[in-house]
């Protein structure tokens, strides 16, 4: 099983943004704790961070035919993004959203999530162990 990754606008800035709220270990400690995750689910992981909104509709379209999993976090896009909604719905691969933070509990405007309406499952407040609980979830739901 091939499963993509996607990280939207500043969490390459974890470590250094609100780590109150977003904790201290930077992305880099996130990609290791990823691949770490997916090694030990037995599935094929590549990651992908940007903070642009057409380059995150880019990959998803890419993503066709290659993956049977995506993993989104679209951080602030989450809020705004019709069009990274759209993408994951024309290309139909499963996808789950995580969040590190609980959304849920958050400003109203953070209740908000567009790509979530392209998400089976969603993750939000359990930090990084979202990212394996959304890799097994696929693992587990996904027939490939
Ligand atoms: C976030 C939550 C979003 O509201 C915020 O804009 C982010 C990160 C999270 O992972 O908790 O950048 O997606």
């Amino acid at each position: 099983m091939k499963i993509l990754v996607i990280n939207g606008p500043n969490i390459n800035m974890l470590g250094i943004r609100e780590p109150d709220i977003y904790g201290s270990r930077n992305y880099e400690a996130l990609l290791a704790y990823i691949r770490g995750s997916a090694a030990e689910a037995g599935v094929d992981v590549d990651c992908f961070q940007s903070n642009h909104e057409g380059a995150i509709v880019d990959v998803i379209q890419d993503a066709l035919g290659k993956y049977d999993g995506i993993v989104i976090n679209p951080a602030a896009y989450t809020h705004t993004s019709v069009a990274i909604l759209d993408a994951l719905k024309a290309v139909r691969i499963p996808a789950v959203e995580v969040h590190i933070s609980d959304v849920d509990a958050r400003e109203p405007f953070r209740q908000i999530s567009y790509a979530g309406m392209a998400c089976a499952q969603k993750y939000a407040g359990y930090g990084f162990e979202g990212y394996k609980l959304a890799i097994l979830w696929l693992k587990e739901n996904v027939n490939n």
